[in-house]
């Protein structure tokens, strides 16, 4: 009895100590496109904070500047089939967190849109091979009061361009087969700062969350938080998330 106890104290003090240093299986290598950007960026300092092999993928990676051995630039492009798969191959999670629209603010010249059909292109390629993706999508693509809240966006501009293209990248993924995905999308405007590190946010499906006062904020740093939990997790795959502050 004495000895059993001894047993599962010595056990519990041995976990606590090297748990901190244990790497999450299904995501010991993270690929993010966009690590230059406002956050891509900030994703990229979560991964490595939980002890996670990051490549930052960037048109410019010496640009790139994370100050982590565990990190590495790599050159790439997230339209292009090619560069994607050479690049994803062998890592366990891919994050795209990119923006850009074309001079014709259409739809189908978005990056995110761009860069959902290319991974889906280099996914028939890389067959089982192929890293689980999550795709950080709009917040306006959201639906506020039963209303999809990009639907006030006049066509021609960029802001209809951004949104539109989400919407068509979300259903690229929804019409793919073969790897499993995740399109992250944070309430709108909520992830343009940085904000502060609580922990604390909330998953959701197609609607907005709020808060108990009616708000819709959280900081980039929580959705980050977000992002890597579901990269270790893989909780919701094949779907669009939300992700809003807690109740
Ligand atoms: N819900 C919200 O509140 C909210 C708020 C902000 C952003 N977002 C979404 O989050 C995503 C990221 O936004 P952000 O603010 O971080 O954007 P950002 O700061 O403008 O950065 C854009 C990123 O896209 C990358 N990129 C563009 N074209 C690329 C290509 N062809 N190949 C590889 N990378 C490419 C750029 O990388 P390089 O130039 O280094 O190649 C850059 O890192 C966007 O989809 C945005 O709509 C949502």
């Amino acid at each position: 009895m004495r000895l059993g106890f001894i047993r599962t104290l010595a056990t519990v003090v041995v976990l606590s100590l090297v748990g901190p240093f244990v790497r999450n299986a299904l995501a010991e290598k993270i690929v993010v496109y966009g690590a230059s950007g406002g956050v891509g960026r900030v994703i990229v300092e979560e991964a490595l904070s939980r002890g996670h092999d990051v490549i930052g993928v960037s048109r410019d990676p010496k640009s790139l500047k994370f100050d982590n051995p565990r990190f590495t630039a790599a050159p790439g492009d997230a339209t292009d089939p090619d560069s994607i798969a050479a690049t994803v191959r062998g890592a366990d999670v891919v994050v795209i967190s990119v923006r850009g629209v074309g001079p014709g603010n259409t739809p189908q010249e978005a990056v995110t849109f761009r860069a959902a059909t290319a991974y889906i292109k280099a996914a028939s390629r890389l067959g089982k091979a192929t890293p689980y993706v999550i795709q950080i999508g709009g917040g306006v693509t959201l639906y506020r009061h039963g209303v999809r809240i990009m639907d006030t966006f006049p066509p021609g501009t960029e802001r209809y361009a951004v949104a539109q293209g989400h919407w068509l990248a979300m259903e690229a993924y929804q019409h793919s087969t073969g790897f499993d995905w995740t399109v992250m999308s944070a309430n709108t405007g909520s992830i343009q700062e940085r904000g502060e590190y609580t922990g604390r946010f909330r998953l959701g499906n197609q609607d907005e969350l709020v808060d108990r006062k009616g708000e819709t904020y959280i900081s980039r740093q929580d959705f980050a938080i977000a992002v890597i939990d579901m990269a270790e997790s893989r909780t919701v795959t094949g779907k669009r998330v939300a992700v809003g502050p807690p109740y």
